[in-house]
């Protein structure tokens, strides 16, 4: 049996992804820091499955945590990052910058790298991130968010070469959602509007097409693939242009 651990599943798009895997049959470990939603989930699920409590700001704690997860379960073939934390008011302190930071530069890094040299420690594995489109350009009312989604795009890409360089087996995937249905509400306006629902997905629909992207080994996914499309025409709108569009 598989074994993945997904953090940041106790909701949204890990919870949903923690949720399919199992329906897949692999046996799952789900971290995070509310710990009745894990334990429900855990009971909710028929397969192999095992929580642990974590707060990836305090990256001692995460990492050790990962380590149990890894034990309970007996060994680790894939790791899904989705934890993270956005600031949906846009509000403009430096603390909810940090916070930011805390979360989804220094406790995201601190697990990709434990789990990427786990990985490496057994010659294969499979490490996966929740990015963003968001990451693709910079964004005026949570420059942080976008920042920090654009630096997971460039340190799993780095990884992903590492890997490749030294012959190891550990495929990195960078997932890049658009607009997903979860209670992170930095979303709500668009969910609200009625010409872009379509655009909003379920998590668990997300979740299939993130499932069947990981068992393809994808290197880079935009959940739906229609994102995939406006990656390019994004990037390359001129910044006379992009300043009066956003
Ligand atoms: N929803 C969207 O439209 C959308 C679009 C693009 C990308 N994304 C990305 O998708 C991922 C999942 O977001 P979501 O939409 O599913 O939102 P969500 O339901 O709010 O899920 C966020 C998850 O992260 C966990 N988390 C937050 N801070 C944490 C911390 N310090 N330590 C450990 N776990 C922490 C939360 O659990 P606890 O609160 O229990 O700790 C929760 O399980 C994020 O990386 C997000 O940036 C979402």
């Amino acid at each position: 049996m598989k074994k993945a651990v997904v953090i940041g599943a106790s909701s949204g798009i890990g919870e949903a992804v923690a949720r399919e895997l199992s329906q897949r049959g692999w046996a799952v470990g789900v971290a995070a820091r509310r710990e009745q939603q894990l334990e429900d989930l855990v009971a909710d699920l028929s397969g192999t499955a095992h929580w642990q409590v974590m707060d990836i700001k305090d990256t001692d704690n995460a990492r050790a945590g990962l380590d149990a997860l890894i034990g309970a379960l007996g060994g680790m073939d894939l790791l899904v990052i989705s934890a993270a934390l956005a600031n949906p008011r846009g509000e403009r302190s430096w603390e909810i910058e940090k916070a930011q930071i805390d979360v989804n530069i220094t406790g995201f890094t601190a697990l990709a790298c434990h789990g990427w040299n786990y990985f490496a420690s057994r010659g294969r594995g499979h490490l996966a991130g929740i990015s963003s489109v968001a990451g693709l350009r910079g964004n005026r009312m949570n420059p942080m968010y976008a920042a920090c989604k654009a630096y997971m795009f460039r340190y799993l890409e780095g990884l992903r070469l590492r890997a490749l360089h030294e012959n190891l087996d550990i495929k990195v995937t960078d997932i890049r959602p658009g607009f997903i249905d979860t209670a992170m509400d930095g979303t709500k306006h668009i969910k609200e509007a009625k010409l872009l629902r379509a655009i909003v997905l379920p998590p668990d629909k997300a979740a299939k097409q993130i499932c069947d992207a990981l068992e393809k080994g994808r290197r880079t996914v935009y959940v739906p693939e229609v994102w995939k499309t406006v990656e390019l025409p994004y990037q390359l709108i001129p910044d006379f242009l992009y300043e009066k569009l956003m």
